[in-house]
């Protein structure tokens, strides 16, 4: 049994739709005959329409709210206040807005009337939290409560949908923390249980319908009901951290709630499992803390503490201020667990869920490999199993995740040929080719830097003298390209074979082009005792790789584009040289700094100098041509 005091101490509501003409009424019940009206710039038609009803009543407007409730704005507005002999406040906004009004009742004892137009839930509570010399200090009195809420659900109809999301991610947060505060009682639990609910349906259904008045009266009445528990029992380390970073750091307080909440509750997590079922009941998922954190995915809400700009270096200052002064908490709060959450924060992880302990099975699996003879064979092996079985385990991977990963690999292997290398593609589109390219060829400054090989090399191209064209007649900007190849020291290599292979204009290579006369645009050439050669080509376009598989699914699926940055591709070798396998890409093309491989390197960009008139060779070229000068250092091979 858990005795508790239960106490009501309420805010009068008027709720429902078109409710804002009631406003005058509700300022004549309050006894206000002089209004200053609170509201942004941004909502000057609402506040047009409430002033235009209050009539003489409204004897000024101040709209210079914002975050944090700075106490020289409050001065200022207290100003505007006096000097108008104002006798009631009428704030029409967000939290911001609230906070000003409940500062200037903090001080006068002016009755207030809040119509709330997003999902603060600060209208219903007794405290104020204030901002000076960047620390928040938060106070509570009963002048400060509000005496009367006018909820208009068709005020939210229009609030854009990702400050739904966090607003209402920032009311879910009361309701969070209302039910393990030591004050929480039946009824606050009942509240806080029910806020939940309405909330999260309410984030689940809003992206396909953001003003469907039903959604929109779910996450207003869930703030209302959160935000009366905020008024009733006190708030824990969720709260108190967001006040630290908001406060102390300037981070947006609704996006920080967001970010924070679901670590918050997998901090609390072990010190309050039935509250965190009572949660997960609510919101009908299996866990709390992960839950959140996928409704906040799910929603499109912010994630991570470094996409609001937070820097790392200062999480220990954020660890040192949130645990200065303790306060009541499920768990107790230390510093190392503050720099842990934090840190988690920072990076968006997904809350660990509780999974059963499986490192038994990992640990036989690994054990299986025991005998194989190669040591390399079980390393490898033994760590991509325990890799891929925390993966499984830290994702909290389900059977139909499972069945379509495996589908989607089956579909990869079934379309795949020695043309068409979707394994390969899947490899270049995740990154893992270019960091196995840069694992292998990258490492030493001797050489130019190396890039994936890609599927469309054909070995054996023909050999052609240097200054041959290989576009052989196909239209494009004519390219003339200047070629050396150099040991480390800058000496000329001569007798290096450089393959030269590249797309067409349209962004086709020659083996796509079964109707083609090929090969075209690649060849074969051998540098001369400068070790040079030259060549015509023409100007390389962006080309998108092949998408009518499992790997352009996966592109599309994530909103990526499949094209690849303009590039020329070369393969050279030369006796006692390592063989560089590499591509030169035009700068101020397209997609460089998105290539779809991530086969771009700085050192690669190069320019493709515009040209016109005489040739380096003599030839005609009719306008523009372009002019590419490169030179290629090889690595020696080791020993060499
Ligand atoms: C290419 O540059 O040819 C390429 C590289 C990786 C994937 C697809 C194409
Ligand atoms: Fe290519």
């Amino acid at each position: 049994m858990k005795p508790f005091v239960h106490e009501v101490r309420s805010t009068r509501i008027v709720f429902g739709s078109g409710t804002i003409s009631q406003v005058r009424a509700e300022v004549e019940r309050v006894g206000g005959n002089r209004v200053l009206l609170l509201a942004s710039k941004r909502l000057d038609d609402v506040a047009r329409r409430v002033g235009d009803s209050l009539g003489p009543s409204l004897a000024a407007r101040f709209d210079g709210a914002v975050m944090h409730t700075p106490v020289e704005v409050t001065e200022r507005a207290l100003e505007v206040l006096r000097s108008n002999s104002a006798d009631c406040v009428v704030a029409i906004g967000g939290g911001s807005t609230t906070g000003l009004s409940k500062a200037l009742a903090a001080r006068t004892n002016v009755p207030q009337v809040i119509v709330p137009t997003t999902y603060s839930g600060s209208e219903v509570t007794a405290v104020l939290g204030e901002t000076q010399d960047g620390r928040k200090t938060t106070r509570a009195a009963p002048e400060i409560r509000p005496e009367t809420v006018v909820y208009d659900v068709d005020l939210t109809l229009g609030l854009p949908v990702a400050l739904s999301v966090t607003s209402g991610v920032n009311a879910l947060a009361h309701a969070v923390e209302a039910l393990y505060s030591p004050q929480a009682e039946p009824v606050t639990d009942a509240i806080a249980l029910d806020a939940i609910t309405r909330i999260s349906r309410g984030l689940r259904a809003l992206s396909a319908n953001p003003s469907d008045v039903d959604t929109r009266a779910d996450l207003l009445t869930g703030a209302w009901l959160a935000g009366t528990c905020l008024g009733s029992v006190g708030m824990s380390l969720h709260h108190k951290l967001c006040h630290t970073l908001g406060g102390s750091f300037g981070l947006p307080h609704a996006e920080t709630h967001t970010v924070v909440l679901p670590h918050a509750m997998a901090y609390n997590a072990p010190a309050a499992p039935e509250v965190m079922e009572r949660i997960a009941r609510a919101m009908g998922v299996p866990e709390a803390p992960a839950g959140v954190y996928d409704l906040i995915v799910e929603a499109g809400g912010p994630t991570s503490l470094r996409s609001l700009d937070f820097p790392l270096e200062d999480v220990p200052l954020a660890v040192e201020l949130a645990t200065s002064r303790s306060y009541p908490n499920p768990r107790e709060v230390t510093s190392e667990g503050v720099a842990g959450l934090l840190a988690n924060a920072w990076h968006g992880k997904r809350p660990a869920s509780r999974v059963p302990d499986l490192s038994w099975l990992t640990a036989d699996v690994v054990a299986s490999f025991d005998r194989a003879p190669s040591r390399r064979t079980r390393l490898l092996l033994e760590d991509l199993v325990r890799r891929l079985h925390s993966y499984a385990t830290e994702n909290d991977l389900t059977q139909p995740e499972w069945q379509r990963a495996v589908d989607f690999l089956t579909r990869t292997g079934q379309i795949s040929s020695a043309v068409r290398q979707e394994f390969v593609l899947l490899s270049d589109t995740l990154g893992l080719s270019s960091v196995v390219d840069a694992l292998t060829n990258s490492r030493t400054p001797d050489s130019t830097p190396s890039a994936v090989l890609g599927p469309f090399y054909v070995d054996g191209p023909p050999a052609v003298p240097s200054g041959t064209d290989l576009a052989a007649g196909l239209t494009g900007v004519p390219l003339w390209a200047d070629v050396h190849v150099t040991d480390p020291d800058g000496l000329p290599l001569e007798g290096a074979v450089v393959d030269v292979w590249q797309a067409d204009d349209n962004g086709f290579y020659d083996i796509q082009l079964p109707d083609l006369d090929g090969p075209v645009l690649r060849a074969r050439f051998t540098t001369d005792a400068n070790g040079r050669f030259t060549f015509w080509s023409i100007l390389p376009s962006a080309y998108p790789i092949p998408d009518d598989g499992p790997v352009g699914e996966l592109l599309a699926a994530t909103g990526r584009h499949q094209y690849r940055a303009p590039h020329v591709h070369f393969m050279i070798t030369a006796p006692g040289h390592e063989r560089l396998i590499t591509q030169l890409f035009v700068a101020g093309g397209d997609y460089l700094d998105s290539d779809t491989v991530f086969g771009v390197k700085e050192e690669l960009v190069v320019d493709f100098r515009p040209a016109t008139g005489a040739t380096p060779d003599g030839r005609t070229v009719e306008g523009e041509w372009r002019h590419l000068d490169f030179t290629f250092r090889l690595a020696r091979t080791a020993g060499s």
